[in-house]
């Protein structure tokens, strides 16, 4: 068996679903009750701001609501006591892995939780409704937008990433339905650099048949025992 140094994680919706937090495909996901060209792309932003900025208002107000699961928890213990290298890339925009504790984290798909500045870059850390055209105090243009990653955006930290994928010694992928890309990639990436691969998931999702292992069931259950596991090795 290769030697376990290097781990990258990849999370999606599913490791926040049993804290409350909706999906997007599936019964009762937001892609039930809202077009992704309505909601979620530069072109929607530009045509009806209210309505971009009021589907993110919502879901940024619901972070006040739920809380990070045993999943989230699990994770963040992995990131205090793993002494190798790891990497959680997650395509939430919601903080519960932070509120956990992970620190090692990068959200590639942005954050509810920041406003970007669509005249300068900036951003900042915002808690409230992002109405549309709140100035920037950076650059003072009213040109604050959601800081999400829409469809047809190029998503963050991609460099790191494929750095981290090219380096991993296992790679594993929870909650998520492996639908977009390029986080569906990210595990024929890792197998082509040899990494060993795993996906914890409710049910098979469209990347299970290039995962070298996949266990099915609820992340609250699979996450903290795979913790245990990975920590346990000698
Ligand atoms: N435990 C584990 N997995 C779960 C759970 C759970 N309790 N509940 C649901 N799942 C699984 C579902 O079976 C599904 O495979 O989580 C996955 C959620 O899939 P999606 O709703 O498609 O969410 P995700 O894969 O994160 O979507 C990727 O698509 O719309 C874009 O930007 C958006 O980041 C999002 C991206």
């Amino acid at each position: 068996m290769r030697e376990l140094r290097n781990i990258v994680v990849l999370t999606g919706a599913g490791i926040s679903a049993e804290s409350g937090v909706a999906t997007f495909r599936g019964p009762g996901g937001l892609w039930e009750g809202h077009r992704v060209e309505d909601v979620c792309t530069p072109e929607a932003l530009a045509r009806d701001p209210e309505t971009v900025h009021r589907f993110y208002d919502e879901r940024r107000a619901g972070l006040a609501t739920v809380e990070p699961n045993a999943a989230h928890h699990a994770l963040a213990r992995l990131d205090a006591e793993w002494r190798g290298e790891l990497l959680i890339v997650t395509q939430n925009v919601d903080d519960l892995h932070e509120r956990a504790g992970a620190k090692r984290l990068l959200h590639m798909h942005g954050e509810l939780r920041s406003a970007l500045c669509a005249n300068c870059g900036g951003r900042r850390h915002w808690q409230g409704a992002l109405a549309p055209g709140r100035d920037c105090d950076a650059c003072g243009e009213a040109m604050l937008r959601p800081d999400i990653v829409f469809f047809g955006e190029i998503p963050y930290h991609m460099e790191r990433i494929e750095h981290a994928l090219a380096d991993a010694d296992l790679f594993v992928s929870i909650g998520t339905s492996g639908a977009v890309y390029p986080a569906a990639g990210f595990v024929q990436s890792a197998r082509r650099h040899g990494a060993d691969t795993l996906e914890l998931n409710l049910e098979p999702s469209g990347g299970s048949i290039f995962f070298a292992e996949s266990r099915m069931g609820p992340a609250g259950v699979l996450v903290p025992e795979w913790v245990e596991e990975v920590l346990g090795r000698p």
